[in-house]
């Protein structure tokens, strides 16, 4: 008897997995009841924009719960789920299981030149403080496609605020007041599930919070508590809707069509894909220079914009030799990406990657990427099959026997 799959129940049972493993809900049933209900309203919204290819329904279409689903532009054809739009760059729903719906605060049009319109803020600050800043704003990856005049209105706007271990930061479904930066200290990161705070992850003396209820204009998606003293850097909401937002709106027109051309991501819905924009920056390398190392650790993947990037991997010249050789496994070209696998086997760099010719590739930040569209680790996972193969050919073993790529 052959039996035969229904074309999207793996897609769809894969999708629900990876939210059960990203929430553990304590109520599996009651959990899987709303899933399946949202996805199911969110099919019968979009069958109702059916003419457009982007909107029109697909099984097993992941709903992203902890992070937010970008609501569409107005622009771009797609529907919106509030009345509130301001129409730009509006707001997704965090964790819908409990946010309510998005407050909008001011409107912003990022096109709009609003720069004349605010006076600037500026707190002013020594030497030796500003100099502390921009260590602490130095890898930052909002803030690297600034240009020297933006960064510098950016930092001058910046204030600092020192914490006591215990006191909230910020507390999930207010509304957003500032983006900060660390300095210093510890603090975790909860998000409510059904009702319960979960402790998601934390920041250890690096990094930043707070962008998502400004960009997207939404309530807070998780509440943030400081576990030893610290220091941070805020930016108040209205400079960094004027300078960061109306800087990813240039972004987004930048790479729009690009990124609509990206294999990797043809599975997320066009406003998903602007979004992914958002947390992207971009590396220029010259001819040999060495992308990643394997060996390393990573935290972010790459995708070719221009140029080609050489492979490769160490492997002994015999069996006994203890000598290595860098071994060519692959060639990557404009729109494919590399330097995944580490980040979805959670394993260091098992290959390099170098420049032939100039290269200008995407980064992106998984941490970020992953907050934005977590189930897209899981679109990658499935592509590691190809690598199985390339190494297959090339070494006669699977990635079990032989050390995994990148
Ligand atoms: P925002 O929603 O403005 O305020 C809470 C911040 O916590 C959020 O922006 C993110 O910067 C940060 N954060 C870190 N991890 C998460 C997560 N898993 N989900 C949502 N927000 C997170």
């Amino acid at each position: 008897m052959s039996i035969e799959i229904p074309e999207g129940l793996t897609e769809l049972l894969q999708s629900f997995t990876v939210e059960v493993l990203r929430n553990q809900p304590r109520d599996l049933l009651e959990f899987a009841l709303q899933y399946f209900t949202q996805l199911k309203d969110r099919e019968t919204k979009e069958a109702s924009f059916g003419n457009d290819q982007n909107s029109a329904p697909r099984p097993g279409k992941a709903v992203n719960f902890i992070d937010e689903a970008m609501q569409i532009d107005s622009e771009n054809g797609e529907e919106d789920d509030d009345d509130d739009d301001d129409g730009f760059l509006a707001a997704p729903v965090i964790n819908r299981f409990i946010r309510r719906a998005s407050v909008c605060a001011e409107a912003f049009n990022p096109d709009e030149d609003e720069e004349d319109k605010e006076p600037r803020v500026t707190y002013p600050k020594t030497d030796e403080q500003r100099q502390r800043l921009q260590e602490a704003c130095r890898d930052i990856l909002l803030f690297k496609n600034l240009d020297p005049e933006e960064m510098s209105q950016v930092l001058d706007a910046m204030f600092d605020k020192f914490c006591t271990e215990g006191e909230h930061i910020i507390d999930q479904d207010d509304d957003g007041d500032n983006f900060y930066v660390i300095e210093s200290g510890m603090f975790n990161i909860f998000v409510k599930v059904d009702g319960t705070e979960k402790l998601v992850g934390c920041y250890d003396n690096r990094g930043s919070f707070g962008e998502l209820a400004l960009m997207y204009n939404t309530p807070r998606a998780a509440t943030i508590i400081a576990t030893s003293p610290g220091a941070l850097w805020c930016l108040d909401r209205l400079t960094f809707r004027r300078i960061i937002v109306k800087n990813n709106a240039k972004k987004r027109r930048m790479y729009e069509a690009f990124i609509e051309t990206l294999p990797l991501l043809t599975s997320l819905e066009l406003s998903e894909r602007m979004k992914v924009v958002d947390v992207l920056s971009t590396k220029v390398y010259s001819d040999s220079q060495q992308i990643i190392a394997q060996g390393d650790l990573a935290d972010c993947f790459y995708i070719v914009e221009s140029g080609q990037v050489r492979i490769t991997m160490k492997r002994s010249r015999t069996k006994k030799d203890q000598e290595e050789e860098e071994v060519d496994i692959a060639t990557c070209s404009r729109g494919q990406y590399f330097g995944e696998l580490a980040l979805v086997t959670n394993k260091p760099r098992a290959a390099s990657a170098y420049a032939v010719g100039s290269v200008k590739c995407l980064v992106m930040d998984v941490k970020a990427f992953e907050r934005l569209l977590g189930p897209c680790m899981d679109i990658m996972k499935r592509n590691i099959a190809n690598y199985e193969e390339q190494l297959v050919a090339l070494f006669g073993s699977s990635p079990e026997t032989e050390q995994q790529i990148a």
